[in-house]
Formats: C-alpha cells, sequence, structure tokens
C-alpha cells in the first residue's frame, strides 16, 4: 500500500490536561484536512482514559472510519447518522461537524462510558441532546432506545465493533432491524483483522444482507494511514439490506 502526502490526517497530538488525572487522561487531536492549502480543515478533540475499559481511547478503526467520511463531508450534511458502539466517537462526532444529524451510541449498561461520550462531545462544542444526541443501545436489545430513534436513518456506522464472535449476530440482528426500519440505508463499518477464522457470511446470508468491501487503499489520499492503522489490518465493508425484488440477482 502506498500513500501519497496530499491530504494530512495527524492524530499524534496529546495535549496533557495538566492536573492530577494527567497520567491516565489526555486529550487526543485529530486534524483532517484537505490538503489544498488547508482550505478546509477540522480539528477534533478526543479525551482518552489510556487505563479505561475499550470504551475510553480511540481504536484504530476509528480514524479510518473518520477519514472514509470525512471524505464525503459533503454528502454527510443533514444525513442522519446512527454510530453503534461508539466508545470516544471519533466518526459520529466527525459527521455531525460536517453538518449530519448524529446519535452516538454504546451499551446502555456502561453509564460511565456514555458520560465520557458526552464529554467528548462537549470537547468539541457539541452539545449533547441539542446538537448530537448519545444514547444507551445494546447491541441484539429491542429496548425503547432502538425504538425512540430517527425513523429513517441515512448512516449507520460503526469501527472496530466486530472483536468478539460472541457478539456478531446482535450485531447484525440490530443492524438488520435498523436497515429494515430504514430502507435505503447502508451499514458502513471498519474492522479489524484478529482472527482469519472469524466470519460474518453467514449471517449476513441469515438476515438478508449484503456485503461490499470498500477497498482502503482508495481512502485517505495523502494519509498515512499505515500509521493510523498501528500495524494492524483494518478493512471497511458497507453493508445494505437484500430486497426482495433483489433475491435471485446475488
Ligand atoms: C473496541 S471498542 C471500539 C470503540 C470505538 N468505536 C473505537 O473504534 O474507538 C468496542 C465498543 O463497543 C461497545 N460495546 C461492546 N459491547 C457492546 C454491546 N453489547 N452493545 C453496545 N455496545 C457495545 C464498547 O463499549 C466499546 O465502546
Amino acid at each position: 500500500m502506498r500513500f501519497l502526502m496530499n491530504d494530512t490526517l495527524n492524530m499524534n497530538s496529546i495535549v496533557t490536561t495538566g492536573d492530577a488525572d494527567a497520567a491516565v487522561e489526555h486529550v487526543r487531536k485529530f486534524v483532517f484536512s484537505s490538503g489544498v492549502g488547508d482550505a478546509e480543515r477540522l480539528e477534533i478533540k478526543i479525551p482518552e482514559l489510556m487505563q479505561g475499559a475499550y470504551s475510553f481511547y480511540t481504536w484504530p478503526c476509528a480514524p479510518i472510519l473518520a477519514h472514509f467520511l470525512w471524505e464525503r463531508r459533503q454528502e454527510l450534511a443533514g444525513k442522519r447518522i446512527l454510530e453503534l458502539g461508539c466508545g470516544t466517537a471519533l466518526p459520529g462526532i466527525l459527521s455531525a461537524k460536517c453538518g449530519a444529524k448524529v446519535v452516538l451510541s454504546d451499551n446502555c449498561i456502561l453509564p460511565k462510558s456514555l458520560a465520557h461520550i458526552r464529554k467528548s462531545c462537549q470537547a468539541n462544542m457539541l452539545q449533547p441532546g441539542l446538537d448530537i444526541d448519545v444514547v444507551g443501545l445494546s447491541w441484539g436489545l429491542l429496548l425503547n432506545s432502538v425504538f425512540r430513534l430517527p425513523a429513517s436513518l441515512d448512516l449507520i456506522i460503526a469501527a472496530d465493533c466486530f472483536y468478539d464472535p460472541s457478539v456478531f449476530e446482535d450485531i447484525i440482528v440490530t443492524v438488520a432491524f435498523l436497515l429494515e426500519r430504514s430502507r435505503g440505508a447502508k451499514f458502513i463499518f471498519t474492522y479489524q483483522e484478529r482472527s482469519a477464522d472469524w466470519s460474518i457470511e453467514a449471517l449476513l446470508k441469515k438476515w438478508k444482507l449484503h456485503a461490499l468491501p470498500v477497498n482502503i487503499d482508495d481512502i485517505g489520499k495523502g494519509v498515512d494511514l499505515l500509521e493510523a492503522m498501528g500495524g494492524h489490518t483494518i478493512h471497511l465493508l458497507e453493508i445494505t439490506r437484500i430486497e426482495e425484488e433483489d433475491v435471485g440477482d446475488i
């Protein structure tokens, strides 16, 4: 893989908070730029707790998905987007900053994670409940929070949520339900390759979903995605519903 340096995605600026918690909490800065004289530039600040649970720091899949979205920023304005398992929520926050109407979600049994997501929003001048929504949504559970989501989503996004095969079907069920409610919507997610034995192919078939791999060589022109990936192999998939009329075409 080779990347030209026309665009910049700067992920390494660490700004410590300067208080007693500085050893464990820092704010990580991500800079997205059009590269052409920096005509368009977006800086996102993500508070992280490195010794916290999974949801308190930004996994390598998140900047990859964020950059994919940044490259499509013109299409994001006004789109209704839901992020699943958002953790520190870099892709969702970027989407909101680009004008999308965003709902960030993470496991409803993790109130501290949900509070941390609100903190991430506030660090980027997004007021939860006003500029962006934060909800508890646990995969595989069709609780009230799912039914209160906007009826017509355009996009569901997720970064690094397929890390434990025991919850793959829970994610797929949730996505299948949401895509059925929001006809024409897509589920776009990045995942890190952790085992060649893991597959969601059978689940996609069972839940009548169709996957299209997106070549990540094509995204992040000019960005050192290899650095962003931190030595991991990351893929991007786009999932849509197989409509009745499509059966037979696949
Ligand atoms: C590996 S982290 C990825 C976080 C973030 N998307 C990123 O890429 O930086 C997985 C995320 O999924 C969330 N999660 C785990 N199990 C979940 C479940 N059953 N329902 C909803 N979210 C869940 C975790 O709380 C965590 O935020």
